[in-house]
């Protein structure tokens, strides 16, 4: 069992990887942390409780942080995006459970201490947290095993803009300071995620799957998809960015990887951008191409 820890900011498609991260028996969970980012940091942590609520599944969840790694960036929502409550507005109660008391990044260096060279952190929000961890125990960095992290564009243009990839762009500086640090960093990219459609019939199929799981992912990620519908042309489905990130570290088969180094761009029109040098150090794996079939094909077996 490969141990890990998924860094979320849930988010419809954040809602999508937990559940396949919950039903991927080679994973040992240790907990959810929470970012801010699709929606502040208090809506992540009810959202990431929420969601483990409707799966019948515990894992502890942490709450971490809620702005930017300098404190310069408050908030960003993507209510546009993931609904206003960041689950497709489907949610409809409370959950009864309540987050752990240790801030997010704390509990990440912990971990690290405790179990060297075991612990695979998976980030599909702003890099926040991670960089939080590494920034108050830098000590902790050669002991992480990997790190899978869904961000960036290196060679296709960004979706806040046509720059930045929005993990990124919530907190540029997390994200230079991370991926500048020297972690084993795998990027998980739009230059790959893109790829990785999520036809519309699924959702059908998801509903007539009979459980209320299945019947609450479906309803939230027609949100999703629609929003895909008004935003890009003629594409007939979502992109599984968070989903590919918990594959990756499930299997590295269902993508292949350059190594280069990434610096992103911190002020301006292009903050939040990710380029890739040949050169330089250290060096990350970018993600440049996917087996998008097959990872679909394994997703849909696990999801609902
Ligand atoms: C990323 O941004 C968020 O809106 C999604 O949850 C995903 O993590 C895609 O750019
Ligand atoms: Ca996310």
């Amino acid at each position: 069992l490969k141990p890990i820890i998924i860094d979320v900011d849930t988010g419809i498609d954040d809602a999508l990887a937990m559940s396949y991260a919950l039903n991927s028996p080679e994973l040992e969970l240790l907990a959810f942390t929470t970012c801010f980012g699709n929606v502040s940091v208090e809506e992540a942590t009810r959202n990431t409780l929420a969601v483990l609520e409707k799966a019948g599944k515990k894992v502890p969840v942490y709450a971490g942080a809620d702005q930017s790694f300098n404190g310069r960036i408050k908030t960003r929502s993507a209510k546009h995006v993931h609904g206003e409550d960041g689950l497709g507005n489907t949610l409809t109660q409370e959950p009864l459970a309540k987050e752990e008391s240790q801030f997010a990044p704390d509990f990440m260096v912990q971990q690290v201490k405790n179990r060297p060279h075991e612990i695979t952190i998976i980030t599909v929000g702003p890099l926040t947290n991670l960089a939080l961890a590494i920034k108050s125990a830098p000590e902790i960095i050669p002991h992480v095993k990997e790190v899978v992290v869904m961000g960036g564009a290196v060679k296709v243009p960004g979706n806040v803009n046509a720059y930045a990839e929005a993990n990124i762009f919530a907190d540029p500086e997390a994200a230079e300071f991370v991926l500048s640090s020297g972690l084993p960093v795998t990027l998980v990219g739009l230059d790959v995620t893109m790829q990785t459609l999520l036809p519309k019939s699924k959702l059908d199929e998801w509903r007539a799957a009979g459980n209320e799981m299945a019947r609450f992912l479906a309803d939230m990620t027609q949100f999703y998809i629609s929003y895909y519908e008004s935003s890009y042309h003629d594409i007939g489905g979502c992109a599984l960015h968070d989903p590919l990130a918990v594959a990756a570290a499930i299997d590295p088969s269902f993508v292949s990887t350059e190594t280069m180094s990434v610096k992103v761009s911190i002020e301006g029109e292009e903050a939040g951008r990710t380029v890739g040098y040949p050169e330089g150090e250290p060096k990350v794996r970018v993600c440049t191409e996917v087996d998008a079939e097959r990872f679909l094909e394994h997703f849909l077996s696990r999801v609902v």
